[in-house]
Formats: C-alpha cells, structure tokens, sequence
C-alpha cells in the first residue's frame, strides 16, 4: 500500500474519497451481517502481559513489539497503528499480517513530510515459529477474537517474500 498512499490516494479529492466509500460500505463484510460488532477490553490480555512467560506469544510481544503498540494494544495512533479492534488484525485471512511483520514497512510520506514511525521488519529476528505465536496473541488480544496463525503459513510467505 504504501506506493498506492505515497503516489495515489493523497491526492484524491473529497468527492472521489465519498464515492469510493459508498462503493466500498455496499460490499457484503465478509462476517455477513449477523457477527457482533468488536468490543474493546483492555483487561483481555493484562493478566498474559503481566507473565509473558507463561505464553510464547505474549513473550515475543512484550519483547519486541509493546514499545510501539502498547500494553493495551492502542499504540499512538495516528502514528504508530493500533493492534486491538484493528479490522486488519480482525481479518479471517492472516497474510497482510505475517508479510507486514516480516518485512515491515516502507517510506510513507503524507503531503511532503516522512511518517516518524515505520513497521521494523523481523525477518532476520524471529523464526516462523515466534511470528505466528506473537500473531495468535495479537489476534486472541484485547478481545480481537480472530483465529491463530500456523508457523506454516509463515513459511510460506518467507518464501514468498524473500529474495
Ligand atoms: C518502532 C515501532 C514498532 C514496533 C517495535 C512494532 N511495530 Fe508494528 N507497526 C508500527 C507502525 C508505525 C505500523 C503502521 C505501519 C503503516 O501502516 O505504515 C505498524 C503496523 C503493524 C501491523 C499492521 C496493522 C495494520 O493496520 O495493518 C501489525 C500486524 C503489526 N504492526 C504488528 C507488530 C508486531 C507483531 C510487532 C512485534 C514483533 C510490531 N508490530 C512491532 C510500528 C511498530
């Protein structure tokens, strides 16, 4: 996305931005209309948080990912993006999630001035096994309810992804 911010949807205007989310709002959600709407607990993932050594997820987390997004998983939007309620994190399908954490993010400029914060990438840091126990954590999080990511699917977007 960030060549798609950086060289395309900045500039569009008030009206296209409208039109585009009519269009967008008019799609069917993926949950169908019957799944309750996300509810925020922010004593969810205290108790892991507190002895992240009794969870391999919770360990990864506070180690390398807390600083930017937070023991209540808010971060500091807008500048740092938040993990708990986030519909990207919520999403069924884990891809974005896994190529994200392992290859972070890029050079995002907002109408000539550099985002002061990027996604570090943790390929060379974590092994597969590590980025799907901290993933599970993030998607289990603060009430975030989505499913578990397997160290496979990892592997197969290292694969993917890298060199
Ligand atoms: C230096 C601060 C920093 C650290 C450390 C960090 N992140 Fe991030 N993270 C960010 C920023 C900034 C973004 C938003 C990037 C963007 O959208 O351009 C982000 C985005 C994300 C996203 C995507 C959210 C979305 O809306 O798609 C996920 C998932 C994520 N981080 C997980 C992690 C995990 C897991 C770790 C630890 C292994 C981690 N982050 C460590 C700063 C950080």
């Amino acid at each position: 996305m960030t060549d798609v911010i950086n060289n395309s949807t900045q500039a569009l205007t008030d009206r296209d931005l409208a039109a585009m989310s009519v269009y967008l709002k008019s799609l069917r959600s993926e949950g169908g209309t019957n799944v309750p709407p996300y509810r925020y607990d922010p004593k969810a993932s205290l108790a892991e948080l507190a002895h992240p050594a009794t969870s391999a997820g919770a360990r990864v987390y506070t180690a390398y990912c807390m600083h930017c997004h937070a023991v209540d998983g808010k971060a500091f939007a807008p500048l740092l993006a938040p993990l708990a309620g986030n519909p990207n994190v919520l999403e069924k399908n884990a891809s974005s999630l896994i190529n994200v954490t392992l290859n972070g993010t890029h050079d995002l400029v907002i109408q000539g001035v550099p985002a002061p914060y990027l996604m570090p990438p943790y390929a060379k840091v974590l092994n597969d096994q590590q980025i799907a126990d901290v993933l599970t954590f993030v998607r289990a999080g603060w009430n975030n309810g989505a499913p578990a990511v397997e160290s496979s699917e990892v592997a197969k977007m290292r694969k993917a992804t890298q060199d």
